[in-house]
């Protein structure tokens, strides 16, 4: 039985390994032309009266196939959200995408998976937006599938078309504040544990419970289209700059009163010294200096007073360091600054140290300056008055 079952697995997998082949070669060959985006008025586009006919049957409640893998396909399209959609109030309508169909019956499809079907449909978003389809290419998501990842994201995975609707301003081309309140739970349809750890950081508990649009999003640190592992060594060394990108902006930070001298503190310090070298020389070397997250965290940063997770608290700090500096005592942390500028209240023992010598070094250099001086002056007179006499 178990025999059976393996060998049928191995042939749906051998089976889907095809169809993805066959998808982008066909796509590749059938849509080699484009039609963009801003061509959707030419003459001979369909008009949305076009979508009466598949509506006539697919506008149904409980139409269904089921699929030779025994899952069920669900074949009712909502008319009402479909003309909601962006596709249609373009005037766009279902035989735009769905090329090979004109009546009923269809020609056969070859699906046997949900996953298959979907992946066999998907490649036609090329044909108008073929910008965002070159930028997937390259995506780690791409990748993952190219290698028989079925479950990596395709465009109909955070797009339904049959209730896509428009999600950037066609006038600015931003991102609609609304659609950008969703994006976390796009991604969390198959990353639900990060979802879950973001949704309770400082970042996501400030845009899912107060709408707040100056935090990051996923895709504010990940990229969109074109998605990279964040797991290598350059990710790493640039992140810093990432977390800088709004950390150091005061129009943003000074509205909640942090200090935007996150960056340049920890540049100047031991830590970030070294990993700014390591950016403007080799970044895809590996550094074992900490990055801001190795003591914040990623998706489940916390405020720093947070009175559980704050690392403002010495025994939640100490946790972070210990990761690499594995002898350090409860006392440790209060060897490095933190993001702190000295100053006479924080750390007034660094601050009038350096005060010290800030006038004690130029007191000194300058004294012995002025001595070397008047004395150089002095020993001239003496010459000349000297060579007078003879
Ligand atoms: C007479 C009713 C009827 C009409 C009209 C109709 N369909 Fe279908 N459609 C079906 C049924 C039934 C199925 C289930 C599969 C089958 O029997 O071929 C289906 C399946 C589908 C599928 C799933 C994939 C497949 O090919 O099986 C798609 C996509 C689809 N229809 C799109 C359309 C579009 C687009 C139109 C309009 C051009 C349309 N249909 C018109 C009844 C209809
Ligand atoms: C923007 C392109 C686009 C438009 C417009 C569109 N479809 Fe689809 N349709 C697709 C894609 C892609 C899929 C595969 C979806 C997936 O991944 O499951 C699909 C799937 C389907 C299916 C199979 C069931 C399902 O949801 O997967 C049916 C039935 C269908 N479409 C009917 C229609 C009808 C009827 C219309 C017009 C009212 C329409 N479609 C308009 C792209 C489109
Ligand atoms: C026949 C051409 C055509 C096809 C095929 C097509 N689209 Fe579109 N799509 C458009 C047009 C036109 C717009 C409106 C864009 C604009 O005004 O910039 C649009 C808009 C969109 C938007 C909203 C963009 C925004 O800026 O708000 C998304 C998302 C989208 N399409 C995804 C898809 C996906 C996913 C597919 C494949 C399932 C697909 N499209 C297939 C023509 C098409
Ligand atoms: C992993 C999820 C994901 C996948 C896969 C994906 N998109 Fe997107 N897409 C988004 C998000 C989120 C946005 C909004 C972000 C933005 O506009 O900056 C977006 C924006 C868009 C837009 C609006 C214009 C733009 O570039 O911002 C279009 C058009 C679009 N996608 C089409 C596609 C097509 C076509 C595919 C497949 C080739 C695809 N998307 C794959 C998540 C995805
Ligand atoms: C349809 C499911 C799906 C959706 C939706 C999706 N992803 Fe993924 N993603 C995957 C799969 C599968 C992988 C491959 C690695 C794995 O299995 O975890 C992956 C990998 C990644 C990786 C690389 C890290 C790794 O573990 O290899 C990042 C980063 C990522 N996704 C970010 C996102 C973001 C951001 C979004 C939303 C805009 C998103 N994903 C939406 C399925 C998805
Ligand atoms: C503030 C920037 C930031 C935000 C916001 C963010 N990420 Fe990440 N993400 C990162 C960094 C940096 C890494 C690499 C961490 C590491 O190497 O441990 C990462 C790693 C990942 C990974 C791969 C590693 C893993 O833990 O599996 C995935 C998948 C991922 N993020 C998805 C998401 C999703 C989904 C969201 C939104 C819910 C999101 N990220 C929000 C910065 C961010
Ligand atoms: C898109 C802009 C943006 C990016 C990118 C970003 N942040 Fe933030 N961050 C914010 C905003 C806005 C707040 C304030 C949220 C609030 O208080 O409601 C915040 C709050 C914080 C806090 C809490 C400060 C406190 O104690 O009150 C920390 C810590 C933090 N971010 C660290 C990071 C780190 C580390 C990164 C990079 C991995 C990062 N942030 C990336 C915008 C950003
Ligand atoms: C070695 C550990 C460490 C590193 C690396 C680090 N931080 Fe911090 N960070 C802390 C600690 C500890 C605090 C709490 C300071 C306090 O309130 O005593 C803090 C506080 C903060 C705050 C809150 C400031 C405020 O005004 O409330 C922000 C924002 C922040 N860090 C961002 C960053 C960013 C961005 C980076 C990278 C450029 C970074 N941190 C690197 C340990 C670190
Ligand atoms: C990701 C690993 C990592 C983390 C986390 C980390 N450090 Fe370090 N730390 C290093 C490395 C590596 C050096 C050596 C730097 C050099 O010589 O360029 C260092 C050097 C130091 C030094 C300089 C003196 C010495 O021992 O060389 C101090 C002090 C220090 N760290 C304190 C801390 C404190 C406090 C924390 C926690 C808030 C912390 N570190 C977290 C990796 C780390």
């Amino acid at each position: 039985m178990s025999n059976f079952l393996s060998t049928n697995k191995e042939r749906r997998r051998a089976l889907l390994t095809v169809v993805v082949g066959l998808a982008l070669v066909g796509t590749a060959l059938g849509l080699t032309q484009p039609v963009t985006a801003s061509q959707k008025s030419l003459p001979g586009a369909r008009t949305a009266s076009d979508d009466s006919t598949c509506l006539g049957c697919h506008s149904k409640p409980g139409l269904t196939k089921e699929l030779a893998n025994g899952e069920v396909m669900l074949l009712t399209i909502d008319a009402e959200h479909f003309s909601e959609t962006v596709h249609s109030s373009e005037g766009l309508s279902c035989t735009n995408c769905h090329l090979d169909i004109s009546g009923f019956p269809h020609l056969p499809f070859a699906a046997s998976s949900l996953r298959e079907a979907s992946i066999l449909l998907y490649p036609v978003c090329q044909k108008c937006h073929i910008e965002q389809y070159n930028q997937t290419l390259d995506s780690i998501h791409q990748k993952q599938l190219a290698g028989g990842n079925y479950n990596a994201a395709i465009c109909t995975d955070c797009h339904n078309p049959h209730i896509q609707k428009r999600i950037t301003d066609p006038t600015t081309g931003q991102l609609l504040p609304d659609a950008r309140l969703q994006i976390p739970q796009t991604c969390a349809r198959c990353h639900s544990g990060i979802y879950n750890a973001y949704k309770s950081s400082v970042h996501g508990d400030a845009l899912k419970n107060y709408e707040n649009q100056e935090v990051p999003t996923c895709i504010s640190c990940h990229g969109v289209h074109n998605i990279q592992d964040p797991r290598t060594d350059a990710f790493r060394t640039n992140s810093p700059l990432l977390c800088a990108g709004c950390h150091t902006n005061p129009e943003i930070m000074d509205k909640y009163n942090i200090s935007t001298n996150v960056l340049n503190t920890y540049v100047s310090d031991f830590h970030g010294t070294t990993i700014t070298l390591f950016e403007e020389t080799n970044s895809d070397q590996p550094s074992n200096k900490p990055v801001c997250y190795d003591c914040h965290g990623v998706h489940d940063i916390k405020r720093a007073d947070d009175p559980d997770y704050g690392i403002a608290m010495k025994e939640n700090l100490l946790i972070k360091c210990q990761v690499c500096h594995p002898g350090a005592d409860a006392n440790f942390p209060t060897a490095w600054m933190s993001h702190y500028i000295p100053s006479a209240t924080k750390y007034p023992l660094v601050y009038y140290i350096n005060l010290f010598y800030k006038f004690f070094i130029p007191l000194v250099l300058g004294g012995m300056g002025g001595y070397v001086l008047i004395d150089f002056i002095h020993r001239m007179v003496v010459r000349l008055k000297g060579a007078d006499r003879k």
